[in-house]
């Protein structure tokens, strides 16, 4: 008999929907509440898509072959399906955002994919499974607080919350998938501590590459209330990281696992929100 290698409970399925959206009127405006630096820091974010999502699918993919569990087999499987779609849709988002705001997708994808080439070259593959399941992490922190935090979309645009939402949801549901890979291969405490540190950064960075281009071709790099609402959207009361600290910090703890943070009441919430 193989051992239990997957640590998602039962009564989560990772189930891939394919679906499409029409994102090309919302993009051509600030469409998160009319917020400038909000608005380009979605759109950096979805622009880190399609080559990290990319990267995520191999670094898992390369240990199939290792994986003896059929529960966690079958979870990569809807994985792969589910990153699949978001990458392609992200694609299509960065595309028409670049039509549309006039912006350089080379210039804004150029540095990520150098990085990844060298990545795939230079570092051992378990590292790079470890930094798969570092940055899983900080998507599923930040997909709880993106379906959690109601307060979050209000008044954005109802189609983008739509993409966001979706994709959240699916994050949630994969969100050990990669973090039990690493595991099943006896990957160690110390390689994954020393992996979100490093993801912790670079995303952040690429992040605000991203950010700064948007500003720069919008002609509001420097305006000073623009990185004040900034720092609002980021750290306020109502701010993206508020409440993050907590659920971000347990990564670190010897005994972590992904589901110890339950989220399937709220990927049924969203569920029944469908109907
Ligand atoms: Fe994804
Ligand atoms: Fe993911």
């Amino acid at each position: 008999m193989s051992e239990n290698q997957s640590y998602t409970p039962d009564q989560v399925a990772i189930q891939p929907r394919n679906r499409q959206h029409d994102l090309a009127d919302a993009l051509t405006r600030d469409w998160m509440r009319n917020d400038v630096f909000a608005t380009a820091w979605f759109n950096a974010m979805s622009i880190t898509f399609p080559l990290g999502e990319q990267f995520f699918i191999n670094s898992v993919r390369h240990y199939r072959d290792r994986i003896t569990d059929p529960k966690l087999k079958e979870e990569m499987q809807q994985f792969f399906s589910q990153e699949a779609v978001h990458l392609r849709e992200h694609k299509r988002y960065n595309q028409l955002l670049c039509e549309q705001r006039g912006y350089d997708l080379e210039t804004l994808e150029g540095p990520l994919r150098r990085r990844m080439g060298w990545v795939k070259k230079n570092v051992p593959a378990r590292e790079q499974l470890a930094g798969t399941a570092a940055v899983e992490h900080l998507t599923a922190v930040l997909a709880e607080k993106a379906l959690g935090d109601h307060g979050l979309f209000t008044d954005a645009d109802p189609a983008m919350v739509a993409l966001w939402q979706w994709h959240a949801v699916e994050e949630m549901e994969h969100k050990a998938v990669a973090f039990d890979v690493y595991r099943a291969i006896g990957g160690s405490e110390k390689m994954r501590r020393a992996a979100m540190r490093r993801s912790t950064l670079l995303l952040t960075w690429d992040i605000l590459h991203g950010v700064r281009h948007m500003l720069k071709c919008d002609g509001k790099l420097w305006s000073p209330k623009v990185w004040l609402s900034g720092l609002r959207f980021l750290f306020g009361k109502q701010g993206l990281l508020r409440g993050t600290w907590a659920p971000y910090k347990a990564f670190f703890r010897e005994d972590f696992h992904p589901w110890q943070e339950d989220s399937s009441e709220l990927i049924a919430q969203w569920q029944l929100q469908q109907q």
